[in-house]
C-alpha cells in the first residue's frame, strides 16, 4: 500500500516516464494482488444512488463547496510552494486532506472535496457488506474490519475529524507541518465536535422519521461533545510533540487543556473519564463512549454546549 501511494504521487507529480516504468514493473513485481485489495474510495455519486437526502446535505457543505475554489486562493499557492509543489490539487500531500481520489482502472482521479469516504472510511471493501439485510450489529464488527467507521462509532468518527482538523494526519512531517503553517495554512485550536458537525453538516435522517434531519436532544449533544473532547485529548496527545513549530504546538497544548478540564468535570460521574486523562489512547477513548452510551450528561456539561454552530 505504501508502495502504490508513493506511486500515486509520483506519477501525479509526472517525474519521468522511465522511472515511473520501472516502479509500475517492481510493483507487478513485488505483489500486485495485495497492493489492490486496498481499499479504495468510491466517490460521493456512488452513495448518493442510495442516500439523496444526504448527499444533498454535503453539496451545500463547504468540504463539497471547497473543491471549486480552494486551489485557486494566493494563499493556497503560497503554501504549495512551501513544500515544493506546483499545484494543489497534483500535491499528494494536499490532497490527502482536501479532495476526494477516486480509482479509476489502475488511476485516481480527484472528484470532490472531502466527502463521503472521508468520514465514513473508503468503501470498496465495505460497501456491499454494510447494506446487506442483516442485523445491524453484525455489519457493524464486519463493515468495520473492512474500514467502515459508522456514526455509531462516535469516538472513531471524532478522532478521524481530527487527523484533518488538528492537521496530525500520519504523512504529515515535522518540517512539512511547519514549512505550511510558516506559509500561512490555518492551524485550528478550536476544532469541537458538536459545533463543528451539527451546523451545515449535520444529516440525521435516522428511521423511523427517514425524511427528517433531525436535530440532537440535549443528552445526544452532552455525549457527543464528552466524546469529541476525548477524541481531542487523544489526538492532540499523540500530535503535540510531532513538531517544533510554535504555533503548532500552542494549538494542540490549547485543545489538551481544555479536553483534560471538561473531562475532569465528568470524572466524578464517568471513571472511564478519569482513565482517558490518565492515558490518552484510542481505547480508553472509546471505553469512554461506551460508558457513557446510556448516560445523560447534559446537566454537568450544558453548559459548555457551543450556542452556534458552524
Ligand atoms: C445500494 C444502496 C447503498 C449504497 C450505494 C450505499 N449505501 Fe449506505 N446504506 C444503505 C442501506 C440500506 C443502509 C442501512 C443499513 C442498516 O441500517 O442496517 C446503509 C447504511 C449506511 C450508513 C449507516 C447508517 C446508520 O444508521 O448507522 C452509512 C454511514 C452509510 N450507509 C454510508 C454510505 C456511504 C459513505 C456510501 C458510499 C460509499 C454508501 N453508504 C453507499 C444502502 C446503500
Ligand atoms: C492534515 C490535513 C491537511 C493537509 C495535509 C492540508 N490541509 Fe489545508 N486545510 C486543512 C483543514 C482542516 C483546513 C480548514 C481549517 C480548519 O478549519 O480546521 C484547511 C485549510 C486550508 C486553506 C484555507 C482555506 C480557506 O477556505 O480559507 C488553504 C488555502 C489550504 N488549506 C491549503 C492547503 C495546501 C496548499 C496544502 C498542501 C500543501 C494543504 N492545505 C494541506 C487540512 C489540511
Ligand atoms: C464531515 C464528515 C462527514 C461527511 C462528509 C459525511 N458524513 Fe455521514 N455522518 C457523519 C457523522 C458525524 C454522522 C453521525 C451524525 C449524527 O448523529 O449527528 C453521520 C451519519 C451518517 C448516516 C446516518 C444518519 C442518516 O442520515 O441516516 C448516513 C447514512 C451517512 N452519514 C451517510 C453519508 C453520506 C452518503 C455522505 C456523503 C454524501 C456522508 N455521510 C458525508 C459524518 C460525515
Ligand atoms: C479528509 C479531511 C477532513 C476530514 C476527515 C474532515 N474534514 Fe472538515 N474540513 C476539511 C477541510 C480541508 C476543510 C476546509 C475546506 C476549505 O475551506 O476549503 C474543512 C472544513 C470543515 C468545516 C467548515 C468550517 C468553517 O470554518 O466554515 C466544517 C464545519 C467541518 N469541516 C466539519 C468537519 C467534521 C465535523 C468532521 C468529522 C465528522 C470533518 N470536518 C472531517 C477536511 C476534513
Amino acid at each position: 500500500m505504501y508502495l502504490l501511494k508513493r506511486f500515486e504521487v509520483i506519477a501525479r507529480q509526472r517525474l519521468p516516464i522511465l522511472f515511473i516504468g520501472v516502479l509500475a514493473g517492481f510493483l507487478l513485481f513485488v505483489n500486485s494482488a495485495e497492493s489492490y485489495a486496498e481499499p479504495f474510495k468510491l466517490g460521493p455519486k456512488k452513495c448518493q444512488e442510495c442516500h439523496k437526502a444526504e448527499a444533498k446535505v454535503w453539496s451545500g457543505t463547504k468540504h463539497a463547496k471547497s473543491f471549486k475554489k480552494v486551489h485557486k486562493s494566493k494563499k493556497a499557492k503560497k503554501i504549495v510552494k512551501a513544500v515544493g509543489g506546483k499545484s494543489m490539487k497534483r500535491t499528494a500531500l494536499c490532497a490527502s486532506c482536501h479532495y476526494t481520489s477516486v480509482k479509476k482502472g489502475k488511476k485516481f482521479k480527484l472528484v470532490a472535496g472531502p466527502s463521503c469516504e472521508s468520514c465514513h472510511g473508503a468503501a470498496s471493501e465495505w460497501i456491499s457488506i454494510h447494506n446487506k439485510k442483516a442485523p445491524k450489529a453484525e455489519k457493524i464488527v464486519a463493515a468495520s474490519a473492512k474500514g467502515m467507521i459508522w456514526p455509531s462509532q462516535l469516538f472513531d468518527v471524532a478522532a478521524n475529524c481530527n487527523s484533518c482538523h488538528g492537521l496530525t494526519k500520519e504523512n504529515l512531517t515535522g518540517d512539512n507541518i511547519k514549512a505550511m503553517l510558516d506559509a500561512g495554512h490555518p492551524m485550528n485550536a478550536d476544532f469541537e465536535l458538536v459545533k463543528y458537525s451539527q451546523g451545515s453538516v449535520r444529516h440525521r435522517f435516522y428511521p423511523p422519521k427517514v425524511t427528517e434531519n433531525q436535530a440532537m436532544t440535549p443528552a445526544e449533544m452532552a455525549r457527543m461533545f464528552v466524546v469529541g473532547q476525548a477524541a481531542n485529548l487523544v489526538s492532540a496527545s499523540a500530535a503535540v510533540s510531532k513538531s517544533s513549530h510554535a504555533g503548532y504546538k500552542a494549538a494542540q497544548q490549547k485543545k489538551i487543556a481544555a479536553a483534560t478540564k471538561l473531562l475532569k468535570s465528568v470524572a466524578g460521574q464517568v471513571s472511564a473519564a478519569e482513565k482517558v486523562i490518565a492515558s490518552p489512547t484510542p481505547d480508553n477513548g472509546r471505553a469512554l463512549a461506551a460508558a457513557i452510551a446510556d448516560k445523560d450528561l447534559s446537566g454537568v456539561v450544558g453548559g459548555n454546549l457551543p450556542k452556534k454552530f458552524k
